[in-house]
């Protein structure tokens, strides 16, 4: 580690130990970084404190019904309209739909980690798209990221117009400065960043890597719990929204990423300027340790949607345009059942990701940092080898403790890019895995 990075570092350590967070899910949470910046009574004053510019940030239509309705009112330095315009970047490995640059094939697809970038990038710089679905056009579909970066953003912002950002860290640990204010994430955790709204990514450590899922559709929310009752899976004490906290830095660069480009305009401030804010419309994080995990406790196994953390709606009841599921640690305790996941063709379509340890239905081959893709009817289901073990197991409670698996689940087929179909991390045999089953004895 150098010395530039070292200090880097320190500063980074001796800003997080001063986070603090509001906790809860869907709140109209409150914050100011300045007392008294946040007028009280009512949202635009004639002047409002502190001379401050007051500003809305809407997340859905104004007219969504109110348990849907996400907005935020910012109270800033400097209004953010003041800037010139955008002009086009190199989008590098970056992908939007609609997704046909090349033809997606009904196999079963999976990758080894990409490669930690050999120059210097940061989070915008080392962003590859393996997948996705829709159109940020129509705010329909999402697209799967990698996200690679050995340094900070530094002078650099960033906002998602396309879509909310869920980042996933897989190594490294990161400190997302928001324009709401900073969130420390760390792998085991998730972030995710609404749509529209500025942030930069620094590095906690060397390097970073992890996933993100941006999200085109409806903002992701948590479940219903139908008959589960009024607890259980994520609970929505555990979700941390940061507080109020602004930066007075110079010229710098904000990008936006907007109809799946990217493009940069000059700005001679910080965007990072809201002094104090409240709404509903927030960045927030949490750690999927937090998930109670709920199973069957007599035979067979639930449809892993009972591991749902959060889910974007399609409009269709029922249908997610994304659900996000992990598969926690847990207690295995079915009888006279085969415990890991079973075959199964199904409909929607999935895209997994590892971020420490193995996954219960893949012996070997599925990496931290890896992903796999089976789409809409492709046949898939346990390897041999954890066939075999599984079918053979005395059944005894168990503890699945072996790793952090998680998925990204949708109604919409995941079409890989070019990118993803010609990289070498591509495993050219993935299909092995399901070879050498013998035929059933009658
Ligand atoms: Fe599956």
């Amino acid at each position: 580690m150098d010395m530039t990075l070292n200090a880097k570092v320190r500063r980074a350590v001796k800003a997080r130990e001063q986070l603090r967070y509001q906790r809860g899910f869907g709140n109209s949470f409150s914050s100011e970084a300045v007392k008294g910046a946040l007028p009280l009574g009512r949202n635009s004053p004639q002047r409002a404190p502190k001379g401050l510019y007051a500003e809305v940030l809407s997340g859905t239509a104004f007219t969504a019904p109110r348990a849907e309705n996400l907005s935020c009112w910012l109270y800033k330095l400097r209004p953010s309209a003041m800037h010139g315009p955008y002009r086009r970047l190199a989008r590098g490995q970056l992908r939007s739909g609609p997704f046909d640059e090349v033809e997606t094939p009904p196999n079963r697809l999976r990758w080894d980690p990409l490669p930690l970038p050999a120059k210097p990038a940061d989070f915008i710089d080392g962003l590859a798209t393996l997948a996705g679905s829709g159109d940020p056009a129509a705010q329909t579909g999402l697209a799967v990221h990698i996200y690679r970066a050995n340094r900070s953003m530094e002078r650099r912002y960033l906002y998602c117009a396309d879509g909310e950002l869920m980042l996933v860290p897989q190594q490294g640990a990161l400190l997302l400065f928001t324009e709401l204010g900073k969130l420390e994430l760390h792998p085991g955790e998730i972030a995710v960043v609404p749509r529209g709204m500025k942030f930069k990514v620094a590095l906690l450590e060397k390097a970073a890597r992890g996933y993100v899922c941006e999200n085109y559709g409806a903002p992701f929310r948590l479940p219903e719990l139908g008959p589960i009752g009024s607890q259980g899976l994520a609970q929505t004490r555990d979700f941390m929204a940061p507080v109020a906290a602004f930066e007075e830095t110079g010229k710098c660069e904000v990008v936006a990423k907007f109809m799946g480009a990217l493009w940069a305009s000059a700005f001679e401030h910080s965007p990072l300027d809201v002094v104090a804010w409240h709404g509903d419309y927030v960045p927030y994080k949490y750690e999927l340790a937090r998930f109670m995990a709920i199973n069957t406790v007599s035979f067979d196994h639930a449809d892993p949607s009972i591991f749902t953390v959060l889910s974007s709606p399609s409009g269709q009841a029922g249908v997610a345009n994304c659900d996000f599921v992990v598969f926690p640690p847990r207690w295995l305790v079915a009888e006279d059942t085969f415990r890991p996941p079973w075959f199964h063709r199904n409909v929607m379509s999935e895209l997994m990701g590892l971020v420490h340890g193995q996954y219960d239905a893949k012996a070997s081959g599925f990496l931290p940092g890896g992903v796999s893709i089976h789409n809409c009817m492709s046949a898939h289901g346990p390897d041999l080898a954890t066939y075999e073990r599984a079918s053979e197991a005395e059944l005894k409670p168990q503890k699945l403790d072996a790793g952090l698996a998680f998925m990204w689940e949708s109604r919409y087929v995941f079409r890989p890019t070019r990118f993803a179909m010609t990289a070498r991390e591509l495993q050219k045999d993935y299909d092995a895995v399901w070879a050498g089953f013998k035929r059933a004895q009658k």
